[in-house]
C-alpha cells in the first residue's frame, strides 16, 4: 500500500502525510500500515448485496413500528423480547443478537440510565421512563440492524431534551455521510451538535459496517476528528448509532457483563440506522423518520 504525501496521514491525525508520520520511526510506520490495511478490509457490497440488507432493513422497521404500539407503562421488558422474536421468525428471518456471543436474548430493551445492551427480563416499564429497543435481522444471510427510543406514557423533560439530542445526532451525523467524506467527519458532527446542547456521548460503543456480518469494518466513532478516518466510498453500508448521555459521558457494564449504564446514573437515549453510501449522499436501508 503506497501512501502519497499529500494525502490525509492514515494514522487518523488529519494532517497530511508528509506533515505527520511519514519522517516517523519504524514502529509508528508499522502502526500507519496497520491503518492502511484496516481500510482495505472494508467490504463494499454490490447492487444483490444491497437488496439483500434492504429487504432485512424493511422487517427491522416493520418490528420496530409494531413494538411501538405496544409500549406502555405495565409491559415487561421481556414482552417487548417475544413479540420482536416470534414477529422475526414469522417473518422468515433470524433475530441476530439470540447468542450472539453469549448474549441471551432476540433483542436489547435499554431503559433509562441504561445505555444499551439491556437484556430483557421481568423489569416492568413504568409512566415518564425511556426505553431503547434494538432491532438486528438476518434474512438470507444478510444482517440490517436499527434502533429507536420510545416514551412510555408521559415523558418529564429531561426525558423529551435527550430524546430528542439522541435524535437530533444521528440526523447531524447522516448529513455527513456522502462519498468523498470520511467516518471521523461522521463523529465530529455528532460530538458538536451533542455537546453544544449539554450532553455527552458515549466513547466505548461504535457504529459498525453492517451486512455481511453484525459488526464489520469500518468502526463509526460518534466523536472525533473531521477528515480522519476512512473515506467514504458507494457501497460501504455501516450504521450509525449515538448513545447520548444526559449527564457525563462514563459508564459501567452490570455484573451480567451486558447491560452497559451511566455512571452518574443519568437518561441516556440512541437511535441507529443503517446507512447505505451513495455518490450524492446515503441511503437508510432501515428508514424510519427522524
Ligand atoms: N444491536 C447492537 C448494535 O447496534 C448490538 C447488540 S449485540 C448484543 O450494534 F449482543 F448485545 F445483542
Ligand atoms: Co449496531
Ligand atoms: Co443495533
Amino acid at each position: 500500500m503506497k501512501i502519497s504525501r499529500n494525502q490525509l496521514c492514515p494514522c487518523g491525525s488529519g494532517k497530511k502525510y508528509k506533515k505527520c508520520c511519514l519522517n516517523k520511526k519504524t514502529a509508528q510506520k508499522n502502526i500507519i500500515r496497520g491503518a492502511a490495511k484496516e481500510k482495505d478490509k472494508i467490504r463494499i457490497k454490490n447492487n444483490s448485496d444491497i437488496a439483500a440488507i434492504r429487504r432485512a432493513g424493511r422487517l427491522v422497521v416493520e418490528t420496530l413500528k409494531l413494538v411501538q404500539t405496544h409500549i406502555s407503562p405495565g409491559i415487561k421488558t421481556d414482552d417487548i423480547n417475544k413479540l420482536v422474536h416470534d414477529f422475526t421468525i414469522k417473518n422468515n428471518a433470524i433475530p441476530a443478537t439470540l447468542n450472539y456471543r453469549g448474549f441471551p436474548k432476540s433483542v436489547c430493551v435499554s431503559v433509562n440510565e441504561v445505555i444499551c445492551h439491556g437484556i430483557p427480563g421481568p423489569r416492568v416499564l413504568k409512566d415518564g421512563d425511556i426505553v431503547n429497543v434494538d432491532v438486528t435481522s438476518i434474512i438470507d444471510g444478510y444482517y440490517a440492524d436499527a434502533n429507536q427510543t420510545y416514551f412510555v406514557g408521559t415523558p418529564g423533560e429531561d426525558a423529551k431534551k435527550i430524546v430528542s439530542v439522541a435524535r437530533g445526532s444521528l440526523k447531524e451525523g447522516a448529513k455527513m455521510v456522502c462519498a468523498g467524506n470520511t467516518i471521523g467527519d461522521i463523529g465530529w458532527a455528532i460530538q458538536r451538535y451533542a455537546e453544544a446542547k449539554g450532553c455527552s456521548v458515549v466513547r466505548e460503543f461504535v457504529g459498525h459496517g453492517v451486512g455481511f456480518e453484525f459488526h464489520e469494518l469500518p468502526q463509526v466513532p460518534h466523536y472525533g476528528r473531521r477528515g480522519t478516518g476512512p473515506r467514504l466510498v458507494p457501497g460501504m453500508v455501516f450504521t450509525i448509532e449515538p448513545m447520548v448521555n444526559l449527564g457525563k459521558k462514563e459508564l459501567s457494564v452490570l455484573a451480567d457483563g451486558w447491560t452497559a449504564i451511566t455512571r452518574d446514573g443519568s437518561l441516556s437515549a440512541q437511535f441507529e440506522q443503517t446507512l447505505l453510501v451513495t455518490k450524492t449522499g446515503y441511503e437508510s436501508l432501515t428508514p424510519y423518520p427522524l
